[in-house]
């Protein structure tokens, strides 16, 4: 087992996580928009970024959770227990708004290029020994008052405790190979760089997480009543 750095949860921190849903969709898409505008999603606007939050927290495999403080959403988590059914299910249901958001907010066409590597992504972001991963960590933010701060480290907690909760024994991630704070938390939470591929033009680390190997994390933690107020668990 590998030793981290103690991490001991604050009761206060935690008591301002909770699921994300609907009404957070206009604010989370915004941050992600702020933080992440590089990314191919962010480019085609926060419009199109509206409608992917939506139509992903209509599926059972989406799992959100957003930071509040003052009633002002401060930080998100996007996460999935399988990343690729979740988004096929996204594109059918909303793929006409989508498609009409997307066309609305295209600014750059070399980001419509990119667009059709999509389907890429699942196999270009599977190393061999990580074919069985299919939870995912999508997308964290927060705002930059909050990072640093390990509030951060709070809402990765929540969602790598529930994904074990909900079966899952490992969680991957992909980030930009030059996203220094990503990195750099990802790897004081433990997870092992699984090597590089190049996707939209960049290039890319994927790393996993053994959730049974890292002692950051418990099988449920029941100390979240926040996060567990609307959740349905199946
Ligand atoms: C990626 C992001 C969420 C990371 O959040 P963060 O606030 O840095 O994370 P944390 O505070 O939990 O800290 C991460 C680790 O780095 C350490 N750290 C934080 N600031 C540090 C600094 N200036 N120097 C050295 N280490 C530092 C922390 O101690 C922590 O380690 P620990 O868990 O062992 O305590 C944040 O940088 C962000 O919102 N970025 C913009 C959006 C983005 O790029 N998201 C990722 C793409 S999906």
């Amino acid at each position: 087992m590998q030793t981290l750095r103690p991490f001991e949860p604050n009761p206060e921190v935690l008591k301002r996580i909770r699921l994300m849903c609907h009404r957070d969709v206009r604010r989370v898409a915004f941050l992600h928009h702020q933080a992440m505008g590089k990314s191919l999603w962010a480019q085609l606007g926060q419009r199109f970024l509206r409608e992917i939050y939506r139509g992903m927290l209509d599926t059972p495999q989406f799992l959100g959770f957003v930071y509040e403080e003052d009633g002002k959403i401060e930080g998100f988590i996007a996460g999935s227990t399988e990343t690729s059914e979740m988004m096929k299910k996204v594109f059918l249901k909303r793929g006409h708004r989508l498609g009409l958001a997307g066309v609305m907010g295209l600014r750059n066409p070399t980001v419509l290029k990119h667009l059709l590597e999509t389907p890429f992504y699942f196999r270009n972001s599977n190393a061999p020994n990580s074919d069985s991963v299919s939870a995912e960590s999508l997308f964290c933010s927060f705002t930059p008052k909050l990072r640093g701060k390990r509030v951060s480290g709070h809402i990765n907690k929540v969602l790598f405790d529930t994904l074990w909760y909900k079966g899952q024994r490992q969680v991957k991630i992909t980030t930009e190979t030059d996203n220094t704070g990503a990195n750099r938390q990802l790897q004081s939470w433990g997870f092992q760089n699984q090597g590089t591929f190049h996707f939209y033009g960049k290039e890319m680390v994927l790393y996993v997480l053994d959730f049974s190997t890292c002692e950051r994390l418990q099988r449920f933690d029941w100390t979240v009543p926040q996060a567990w107020k609307h959740f349905q668990f199946n």
